[in-house]
């Protein structure tokens, strides 16, 4: 629905519509697309003020209740921005747009309005959108107004105070933090007005997000000035609007996530089915609680968790080493699917096949236990914590790496294949102390990460006491 003008009511629907908007404190236009909204959510509506749900309203996700005035300027990357808005709405934020006039000449107010459900705004002098919301309820109903992309222009505009347009007068008008993300060529973000509005938007508590450095999608060259991309926004987004409670704050927690690689020789390896996901999710859901996260990676293709300060390493014993550099540390969480063995001698050169001699044998060695290491460390952390992952006697073996590692908490899961945990989107975890064990059911990474993030906050808490 790119908009909505109420005209041509009967009186009495129209009295009916006005005595609900103002009930609700919303414009009689709201108030319409409101009813809307409700019906696609079949909700039960009357026009006389009663409603009557019969299903549950969405109130989930990450930015359920929170408004967001995204700003489209006109660059290449304004397509992004119809991305950023599916991404923000799925997460339950209420997005409104302003559109610039060159943002239109990329996209279409029709595009716009069909994601966001709502009106686009366009036109500052536009007699109907100033009646009923106006350029100042635009600038001051929002949490938080984001500019993606922002163009040199935009950002001149801003750093200079214009408000020319109705987006450089809401940003002007706006009592609410304003993140922006820069796209242009690398050679107008390198420019020195460009530098010159930076700094002084900088000044002005403006939040940058961006630019990325790679190749540009118009001109065929690369450098600095790719807008961030939609996922990384709604990262920051949800950061900074974030209100949850963080028991971990002032708490530094070392993890380890992903398999390792073991060369064989320039081309080979030894290695294993962990994709990274259980850690990273563990990591991130630490880090959301308040913990500072530093995350030692193997090999994975996963992007690095949000808000988390990862290394990226191959073998066990860069692993290793990179953990021991991070100590001390309130908690160590050690997920990774270390390789037992290495190879005893890396071969220089791929090693050939050779005609008649048959295959050539590979001569393995131990490979540093590294929760072991931490375990008895002479700078353990106050809580150590390992997975065990196991195809048989799960609970057996896990108490027994609990005694040998000296860990205070084995997540131990089964990854037979049949399974379908290593590598998957689900698991399903039993946690064994020295006191006992306790069966998780099977859930998502992120769920189990999220309430295993909460019981290390008590196990920090019971340990200081
Ligand atoms: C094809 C094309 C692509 C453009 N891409 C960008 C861009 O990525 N970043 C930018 O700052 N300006 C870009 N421009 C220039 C802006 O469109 C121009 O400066 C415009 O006035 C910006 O308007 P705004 O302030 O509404 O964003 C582009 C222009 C054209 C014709």
């Amino acid at each position: 629905m790119a908009s909505i003008t109420v005209r041509n009511l009967d009186p009495a629907t129209k009295e009916a519509l006005r005595r609900r908007a103002a009930q609700n404190g919303r414009s009689m236009e709201e108030e319409v697309r409101h009813l809307l909204g409700a019906l696609e959510s079949s909700e039960t509506v009357n026009i006389d003020g009663s409603a009557r749900s019969t299903a549950a309203p969405v109130v989930s996700g990450s930015l359920a209740g929170r408004h967001i005035l995204l700003i489209i300027g006109g660059g290449i990357a304004a397509y992004k921005g119809l991305d950023l808005i599916r991404r923000l709405r799925e997460r339950g934020a209420a997005v409104r747009v302003v559109l610039t006039s060159a943002g239109s000449q990329f996209i279409t107010p029709l595009s716009v309005g069909a994601l966001t459900a709502d009106r686009v705004f366009t036109d500052l002098f536009d007699r109907e959108d100033e009646h009923d919301v106006g350029h100042i309820r635009l600038s001051r109903e929002a949490d938080l107004i984001v500019v993606a992309p922002a163009t040199a222009d935009l950002m001149a505009k801003m750093a200079a105070g214009l408000g020319n347009d109705l987006a450089s007068t809401v940003l002007l008008a706006t009592d609410k933090t304003v993140l922006i993300a820069p796209a242009m060529n690398p050679k107008m973000w390198d420019h020195p007005a460009t530098r010159r509005n930076r700094r002084i938007l900088e000044k002005d508590n403006i939040l940058f997000i961006g630019p990325n450095a790679g190749e540009m999608a118009e001109s065929g060259e690369a450098g600095a000035g790719r807008m961030a991309e939609p996922l990384e926004i709604v990262a920051r987004v949800e950061e900074f609007l974030d209100q949850s409670p963080k028991p971990l704050a002032g708490n530094k927690i070392v993890m380890t996530s992903g398999p390792t690689h073991e060369p064989i020789d320039p081309v080979r390896y030894i290695a294993n089915r962990s994709s990274g996901r259980q850690g990273h999710a563990i990591a991130a859901a630490l880090a959301r609680l308040g913990a500072k996260v530093q995350l030692v990676s193997g090999p994975v293709n996963i992007p690095d968790p949000q808000g988390v300060q990862t290394v990226h390493v191959e073998t066990a014993e860069e692993m290793r080493d990179a953990v021991e550099q991070m100590l001390p540390a309130d908690a160590a969480v050690m997920v990774a699917a270390v390789a037992d063995w290495r190879t005893k001698s890396e071969s220089g050169e791929k090693i050939k096949k050779k005609a008649g001699k048959g295959p050539p044998s590979l001569k393995l060695t131990e490979n540093p236990d590294i929760l072991a290491g931490l375990g008895h460390h002479k700078l353990r952390p106050r809580v150590v914590i390992g997975f065990a992952a196991e195809t048989n006697d799960l609970e057996k073996n896990a108490k027994g790496k609990l005694q040998r590692k000296g860990a205070d908490l084995i997540v131990a899961n089964d990854v037979s294949p049949e399974t379908g945990i290593m590598g998957g989107l689900k698991n399903r975890v039993r946690l064994v102390t020295r006191t006992g064990v306790e069966d998780w059911p099977e859930m998502s990474k992120d769920e189990v990460a999220r309430r295993l993030a909460d019981r290390i906050a008590l196990m920090l808490e019971e340990a200081e006491a």
